[in-house]
């Protein structure tokens, strides 16, 4: 699965484009072992790529980009790792937010942000706020997100919905459950790439992801360029979506 990253930029049909991309970000341990770091050097790094990897899609004209930053599940990870990991959230907001601002970037959250501690809840819902009205890329971070957490969500306020009579239940149906959904009012991701040479979803996007192409590598997240992200574009536009036709 190592690939050679040999496609550019130029290789890309900029007409045929992957509306919505999404990317499991993985790796960043296992590239700070390589190096004889810590842990949270890993995500530090991997946090730098985040940065140039934003850019590269909303230059390419990516419309939705959607960023797997901490699964509901990574709770189970020791504290000092959640505690990095949080605290980097702050620094990306800090960071960052005035140039995604200036990019007209819409910063928008998959996940329940209450859950988090105080301050990075403060900051990202600060990040949200500011780009509330940009009308450039769509970069959804998903912050404890799971997608079986996402679904059950959805079956609560679908029947709350219900019982208040809202809704009538012969009108649910796909559409109306994907309106229920974080990603309310986006394309379903025609693209997800996942490095770090694991091969599963990890509950993301599984309601979404019914029909989307996968991009799978064996490099780790901070090593990841913007070739690659070409790369696995260029992939994707040999691929024959179907969805189920011939
Ligand atoms: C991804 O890297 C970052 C998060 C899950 C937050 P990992 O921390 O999972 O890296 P590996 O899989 O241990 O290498
Ligand atoms: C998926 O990576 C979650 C994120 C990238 C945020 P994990 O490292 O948590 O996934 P598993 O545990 O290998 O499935
Ligand atoms: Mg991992």
């Amino acid at each position: 699965m190592t690939e050679n990253i040999s496609k550019t930029i130029k290789d890309i049909d900029k007409e045929r484009l992957p509306v919505h991309i999404g990317i499991i970000m993985d790796g960043n341990g296992r590239w700070a072992k390589k190096q004889g770091l810590p842990r949270h050097l890993g995500h530090q790094e991997g946090m730098r790529k985040v940065v140039q990897i934003v850019e590269a899609c909303n230059e390419l004209g990516i419309k939705n980009l959607t960023l797997y930053a901490f699964s509901t599940e990574n709770w189970k990870r020791p504290s000092v790792e959640v505690e990095a990991l949080m605290n980097l959230l702050v620094v990306f907001v800090r960071k960052e937010l005035r140039r995604l601002n200036e990019n007209n970037v819409k910063i928008m959250i998959l996940g329940d942000i209450s859950k988090l501690p105080d301050l990075p809840m403060r900051e990202v819902e600060r990040a949200v706020g500011i780009t509330s009205s940009n009308t450039g890329m769509t970069l959804n971070i998903a912050l404890n997100y799971g997608g079986r957490q996402e679904v059950t969500m959805a079956i609560k306020d679908i029947l709350r919905d219900v019982n208040k009579g809202n809704i009538n239940i012969d009108e649910i149906d796909e559409k109306l459950i994907s309106d229920y959904l974080y990603t309310k009012g986006q394309p379903d991701p025609d693209l997800i790439i996942r490095p770090s040479g694991e091969l599963r979803l990890s509950n993301f996007l599984i309601y979404q992801a019914a029909y989307s192409e996968f991009w799978f590598s064996d490099v780790l997240w901070p090593d990841f360029k913007a070739d690659h992200l070409y790369n696995a574009i260029v992939e994707y536009q040999k691929r024959n979506r179907r969805f189920g036709g011939v």
